[in-house]
C-alpha cells in the first residue's frame, strides 16, 4: 500500500515554529518514525508553501498512490481550489491537523477540506499523521 502525505505552508517550520503547538520535532524525524512505524506501508511526503504547488501534486500523485494523508495547513480554511482538487480524486485523502484546530481561532474552526475527506483526524500532536495512515490499514 502506497500512501502519499501532503504538507501545506509553513509546515516545513517543523520543530521551530510555534513548539508549544506543534512541537519540537521536525517533519524529516517525524517521518522517518513513521516509515519505522509502518513498515510494510510504502510512505512519501511532499511539502510546499505555495497553493498550486499543492493542487499539482494532488493532481499527479492521484494516478500513483493508494490514499493521501493531507495537512492543508492554513489553507484548510481558505483553500476552494484546493478543495476542489481533493474533490476529483477517486482515492480517498485522510485530513489531518496536528492541533486541535476546534480549541483554537473561530478562523480555524472551519475546513474547506473536511467536506471531500474520507475523515479527520485533528489535535493530537505529529501522532495525528500515524492515526491517519492506520486508517488506511
Ligand atoms: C494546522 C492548523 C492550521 O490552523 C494552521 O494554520 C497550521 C497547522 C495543524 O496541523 O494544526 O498551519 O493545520
Amino acid at each position: 500500500m502506497k500512501i502519499h502525505i501532503i504538507n501545506g505552508p509553513n509546515l516545513n517550520m517543523l520543530g521551530v515554529r510555534e513548539p508549544e503547538i506543534y512541537g519540537k520535532t521536525s517533519f524529516k524525524d517525524y517521518f522517518s518514525e513513521l516509515q519505522f512505524q509502518f513498515k510494510d506501508v510504502e510512505l512519501s511526503y511532499f511539502q510546499s508553501n505555495i497553493e498550486g504547488e499543492l493542487i499539482s501534486e494532488i493532481h499527479e500523485s492521484s494516478t500513483n498512490v493508494d490514499g493521501i494523508v493531507i495537512n492543508a495547513a492554513a489553507y484548510t480554511h481558505t483553500s476552494i481550489a484546493l478543495a476542489d482538487a481533493i474533490k476529483i480524486l477517486e482515492i480517498p485523502v485522510v485530513e489531518v491537523h496536528i492541533s486541535n484546530i476546534y480549541a483554537r481561532e473561530e478562523y480555524r474552526k472551519h475546513s474547506f477540506i473536511a467536506p471531500n475527506a474520507l475523515g479527520v483526524i485533528s489535535g493530537f500532536g505529529l501522532q495525528s499523521y500515524a492515526l491517519a495512515i492506520q486508517s488506511f490499514i
